[in-house]
């Protein structure tokens, strides 16, 4: 067993691009700058189309290559030059609210926005922050995107 993962907190954000996770993975960095946690950075797609960050499918199909590209630029844009050595970057197939789910196993913490890429312009939670906190198996932070910068 890996003595390391015994020792070190383990945050868990979900990020699908939106400014409210982004403002999650902000939080979630910073959180663990205090309490000395590693972040693992969340992003699950169901199908090309929702893959946030990654983008959409192109005519010749997905590329997880070029997803990765994509997802490592959008975690530029949050960090610039300064990428927190604590972050891990993982791109994961699957329902967004499972994967959660299943990553908050083990972890310390869950980390998301309220709001992601799509719902309702008024809704003040969204699906998977909701199945988040219900399923969760580690406490969950709800993190608000700014309101000047909502959508
Ligand atoms: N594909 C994803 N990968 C990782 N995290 C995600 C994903 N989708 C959503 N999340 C997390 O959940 C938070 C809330 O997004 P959610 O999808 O619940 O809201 P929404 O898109 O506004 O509404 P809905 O998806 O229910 O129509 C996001 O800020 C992000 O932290
Ligand atoms: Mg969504």
């Amino acid at each position: 067993m890996d003595s390391n993962r015994e020792t070190t907190p383990r945050v868990v954000v979900g990020v699908d691009g939106s400014e409210a996770s982004r403002e999650a993975l902000r939080w979630a960095v910073r959180h663990a700058e205090l309490t000395g946690a590693a972040v693992e950075a969340v992003c699950a797609w169901d199908t090309p189309s929702e893959i946030g960050w990654a983008g959409p499918a192109t005519e010749t199909g997905f590329d997880l290559e070029r997803a990765r590209l994509r997802y490592a630029e959008g975690i530029r844009e949050v960090f610039g030059d300064n990428e927190p050595a604590r972050l891990r970057r993982m791109l994961v197939q699957g329902d967004p609210s499972e994967v959660l789910v299943r990553a908050s196993e083990g972890a310390d913490l869950l980390v998301v926005g309220n709001r992601g890429r799509g719902g309702f312009a008024r809704a003040m939670l969204g699906s998977v922050s909701q199945r988040c906190a219900q399923h969760a198996k580690c406490p969950v932070v709800v993190v608000r995107a700014r309101p000047t910068e909502h959508r």
